[in-house]
């Protein structure tokens, strides 16, 4: 059995270490593509979990609400790592405490459907004041976008 030099291995053992930091960096590549990306399947999951209440099928709705939590949550990026924009983050922290009190009324039992109907509400006014800050419209397209204005 072979043994490296101390410095050696403490060197390997440094190399190891910042390759794996490096790799484990989810921020590195967040760019404003892959916030839309995220946001845009937020919306379509989200669009489907109204769906699902709308036919009062909760477990299906609870079920694609966890997949709209998760592609909002990781949005927190943006805000918090590339732009640094708190009061995003905090708007956005608003919005995901309010999908968890819906996911509780979703698994409630029996299901309170005025519960979840002021839950949708107070969620969709958390996404709205986001909107109105940060998002624009195309004057001609009509397409959304990030407000780079509110970026600076
Ligand atoms: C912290 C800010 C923030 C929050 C909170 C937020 N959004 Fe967004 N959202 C944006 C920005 C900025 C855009 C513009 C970029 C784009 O079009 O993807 C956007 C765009 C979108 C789009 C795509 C274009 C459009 O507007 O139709 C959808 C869909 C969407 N958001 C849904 C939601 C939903 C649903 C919620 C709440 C559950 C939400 N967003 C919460 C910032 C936010």
């Amino acid at each position: 059995m072979s043994r490296c030099a101390w410095l050696a291995c403490a060197g390997l053992w440094l190399l190891g270490g910042s390759v794996a930091a490096q790799d484990k960096n989810p921020y590195r590549n967040y760019n404003e593509q892959k916030f839309v990306d995220n946001m845009q399947s937020a919306g379509r999951n989200y669009a489907a979990v109204n769906d699902f209440i709308a036919k009062t099928d909760y477990a299906s709705a609870k079920a694609q609400l966890t997949r709209a939590r998760e592609q909002l949550a990781v949005t927190v990026q943006f805000w918090r790592d590339v732009h640094r924009k708190d009061d995003a983050v905090a708007m956005l922290r608003t919005v995901l405490a309010g999908l968890d009190d819906l996911d509780k009324a979703l698994g409630a039992a029996p299901v309170d459907a005025a519960a979840v109907t002021a839950r949708v509400g107070r969620v969709d006014s958390g996404c709205q004041a986001c909107h109105a800050v940060y998002r624009e419209q195309d004057a001609s397209s009509k397409a959304f976008r990030v407000k780079q204005a509110a970026l600076r």
